[in-house]
């Protein structure tokens, strides 16, 4: 399973990554903007610190996501370019699949969306848990459902579980066998925690300090 790290700030990827567990970032419009940096070199930043940074698209219309496409490629052999779900970003997905750019196929809410994407040539789609969760549904659901999809037809797309919030997400993403969780940093953090791994150190350590050495 590979972890990602939700952001656009680049004091937390640096942060994260010197645990040697970080595989990927993922970053979007609104990430970008509450960092308040330039893009380019904000994404240029962190892919010396990871293998793997999204960077979406801005453009509406096939054209200009291709345009962009190709140019954000560009910037870095780790750049992958996020496209959102759309009838024109299909268009462009299926593009960048035939000029070997990767893609993560942002704004995915159904399977129906998840077929389609991968059918493109999406190298991973983003399913959105917390916004499902967020309008009285159960995001977990659909990653559950995918994961069935994905075993029938054994797409090579990841699965890349997004908009995750809380530590449930990715112990039963991890359970259900998908590909990537992303995560936000305040999340992240808590993954290595457990009140027994507390206590227990402490027993060990008050236990040492009673030994003779
Ligand atoms: O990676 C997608 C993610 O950034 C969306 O998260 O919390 O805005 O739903 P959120």
């Amino acid at each position: 399973m590979k972890l990602f790290l939700d952001t656009a700030n680049v004091d937390q990827v640096a942060e994260i990554a010197s645990w040697g567990v970080l595989d990927g970032v993922t970053t979007n419009p609104s990430l970008v903007a509450k960092e308040g940096k330039d893009f380019k070199e904000t994404v240029l930043r962190m892919c010396a610190l990871v293998p793997c940074v999204s960077a979406q698209v801005t453009a509406t219309e096939a054209e200009g996501m291709k345009k962009q496409a190709v140019e954000y490629s560009k910037w870095h052999k780790h750049v992958v370019v996020k496209v959102p779900m759309t009838v024109e970003g299909l268009k462009t997905l299926r593009f960048c699949k035939e000029k070997g750019i990767k893609t993560n196929c942002t704004l995915v809410f159904s399977v129906a969306q998840a077929v389609l994407a991968a059918k493109a040539g999406a190298s991973m789609i983003s399913p959105f848990v917390g916004r499902i969760d967020d309008a009285g549904g159960d995001g977990m659901l659909l990653i559950a459902d995918i994961m069935k999809a994905w075993e029938h037809y054994k797409f090579p797309t990841e699965v890349l579980v997004a908009s995750t919030r809380k530590s449930e997400h990715i112990l039963r993403a991890a359970v259900l066998g998908a590909h990537i969780a992303t995560i936000p940093y305040a999340v992240f953090k808590e993954l290595p925690m457990h009140p027994l791994t507390d206590t227990g150190l402490k027993k060990f350590m008050d236990d040492w300090t009673k030994t003779k050495r």
